[in-house]
């Protein structure tokens, strides 16, 4: 949440900081500002909205090679200019852009403001500057560390200061920032997203780091001035990875990489001859492999669908006992953790609070904890014993999608691995290889039904309640697909078992609320017909995806989208879930909705 930029060097520095908040967007929407040193003091710009409503309001003419960028996602304080940060102290000279929450803010705030600071936001990131201010005595870089040691919370910060107008401050506790080297040109960002157009080389810090920073050189400090030796890691995401490349919106580019991406998480860790995977990073020999006894997955949001179709996948192929809970949930509830018992955090972003911190807490119970993440250094992705990236490219749409489908390849790839280190056998492991190879083909497959697809939201759109039904390893598809549709179009969806709506749901039912049924060609096909009938006969309009020539929905369903049939029905989950992105996708734009940013949401999750 909140994206950060910082910058040094020669260039026009609103210039850079305004492209890297536009890359930083999809980390929060509410409001956008910057602040350069130019020569007569701090000049400081600042607007409720997104940066388009930002850019319109910062003169072509500002001077000034130093400065700060900020997009805010609201937590403390309305959503107005006054709250959009960079926030200035008292007497205008020091800037601050903060991403995080300081929890011990209103004391803070009391005791300052008894001192005579002037507040001007409801933020409890303006308290951080008003310290910084009380604690400077000509050297801005101890007086942050001064301000930091004494706040509760976590922040990602960035400082200057009027008087030292070619120097910038940067911390960290728990919301990320990135150092990017450049030549002659230092830059900070909340992710690299916004740094690769000028520079690959990176340094990311770690929580209780300070990074002080001309354009020539940078230092690493803890808030007890240790200097910190830091390695520059090289970034492997190429420019046009983050640009939209012809497609209307972030999302359904994403959506149509599914294909690539899940044949680059598949890439290099089928082993056809042994019929089993190889994952490189799992920091774990064939012997600590064979000890698990139990697995538990930990993840938040779309994340957390794709861990419950892993540990469908596990227990079914691996015969491993599996459990998936919701990171928020398992922080707070004193987990036990068992011997032989190995944990996955599954994080897009590895920023993800909740997960995160339920990651901490099993490790200081001593768990083993493997992350399945996409973003490369990300926090969940240093912290975890060891784990796999799912490879899928930056994902910028708010709305996860080709996560997804990564995440759940690395749980095929997985439950292949132990399998055939169990009762898995060659022949068998063999089909699931062959099987998870073909999938990239199946989806496209899909994709080529955009038109459809489209033609059945138009048709859809309008509906103010849906409900999605699944059973098996597509129960979570089913409440993903709810996800996808709520999340973007702001149509009220509800993902159920198909089964359990008897128990309840089904008296929603009637011909104002659609139900799409996921139908698989697999042993659960008969039940789910079975609840689609007890929705028809109640009066409900049903859409399905089915397997193509499945006949015998013709009488029961409105709409069918049609599906290649599988051998194996374990994968249908990769294929279930594509024509629900697109359908949630094609209903936002029906609806006329800011697809890549949705209402009161960001991307990337930094706060709990
Ligand atoms: C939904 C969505 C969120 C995320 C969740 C976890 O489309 O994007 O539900 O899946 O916030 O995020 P990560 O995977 O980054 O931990």
């Amino acid at each position: 949440m909140c994206g950060i930029t910082g910058y040094c060097g020669p260039r026009p520095a609103a210039k850079v900081l305004l492209e890297g908040l536009k890359r930083l967007e999809y980390r929060g929407y509410d409001s956008a500002g910057i602040c350069v040193a130019e020569e007569e003091g701090l000049r400081l710009i600042k607007r409720e909205g997104k940066i388009r409503r930002l850019i319109e309001k910062v003169p072509t003419n500002i001077k000034g090679n130093t400065g700060i960028g900020h997009t805010r996602w609201a937590t403390h304080g309305r959503v107005n200019d006054l709250n959009a940060h960079p926030h200035l102290d008292c007497s205008g000279n020091i800037a601050l852009v903060h991403n995080g929450i300081i929890e011990n803010y209103s004391g803070l705030k009391e005791k300052l403001e008894s001192e005579g600071h002037v507040f001007l936001s409801e933020t409890d990131s303006e308290v951080i500057v008003h310290l910084v201010e009380k604690f400077y005595q000509g050297s801005l870089e101890e007086a942050v560390k001064e301000a930091l040691a004494l706040l509760k919370g976590t922040y990602g910060i960035v400082c200057m200061h009027r008087d030292h107008p070619g120097l910038l401050i940067g911390a960290r506790n728990g919301s990320p920032l990135v150092l990017g080297v450049g030549n002659g040109e230092m830059f900070l960002a909340s992710d690299v997203t916004a740094i690769i157009s000028y520079t690959k080389a990176v340094v990311y810090l770690e929580d209780g780091e300070v990074v002080t920073l001309t354009a020539a050189e940078y230092k690493t400090t803890d808030l007890s001035d240790r200097e910190i030796e830091k390695k520059v890691e090289a970034v492997s995401w190429e420019l046009e990875e983050i640009e939209k490349g012809g497609y209307s919106f972030f999302m359904e580019k994403e959506i149509f990489e599914q294909p690539e991406a899940i044949k680059r998480g598949v890439s290099g860790r089928i082993d056809l001859e042994q019929a089993t995977a190889h994952l490189g990073g799992l920091n774990m020999s064939n012997r600590d492999l064979l000890n698990i006894e139990r697995v538990r997955i930990t993840a938040a949001g779309t994340s957390y669908y794709a861990g419950m179709v892993g540990a469908y996948l596990l227990e079914s192929v691996a015969r491993v006992p599996c459990t998936v809970e919701l990171a928020s949930e398992l922080r707070y509830r004193n987990p036990i953790v068992e011997r032989n018992t190995l944990h996955f955090a599954v994080s897009q972003s590895g920023e993800t609070a909740d997960t995160l911190y339920a990651l901490r807490e099993l490790q200081r119970k001593g768990a083993t904890v493997l992350g399945i993440c996409n973003v490369v250094g990300s926090s969940i992705a240093r912290e975890s014993d060891g784990g796999v990236y799912i490879h899928s490219g930056p994902e910028i749409a708010v709305a996860s999608t080709k996560a997804f489908t990564s995440q759940i390849t690395v749980f095929y790839l997985f439950a292949m691995l132990l399998g055939r280190m169990r009762h898995l056998s060659y022949e068998a492991g063999l089909e699931l290889a062959h099987e998870l190879q073909a999938i990239p083909t199946r989806v496209e497959q899909i994709l080529a039904k955009q038109k459809s697809i489209k033609e059945l939201a138009a048709k859809y759109a309008h509906y103010k309640n849906f409900l999605f039904l699944g059973r098996g390893i597509n129960y979570p598809v089913a409440m993903e697909g709810a996800l996808k549709l709520k999340e973007i179009s702001y149509i009220h969806a509800e993902g159920y078992s198909a089964a359990e709506i008897k128990h309840g749901p089904i008296a929603l039912i009637n011909e104002e609320t659609p139900s799409f049924f996921l139908v698989p060609d697999d042993g659960l096909k008969e039940k789910v017909i079975s609840n689609m009938k007890e929705v028809k006969s109640r009066g409900g309009r049903i859409l399905a995806v089915a397997v193509e020539g499945e006949n015998s929905l013709n009488n029961i369903a409105d709409d069918i989208i049609e599906i290649p049939k599988l051998k194996n029905g374990l994968f249908y989950p990769f294929l279930m879930v594509v024509p629900l992105q697109l359908f949630a996708y094609y209903c936002a734009l029906d609806l006329g909705r800011d697809v890549d940013h949705p209402r009161n949401l960001a991307k990337s999750v930094t706060v709990e």
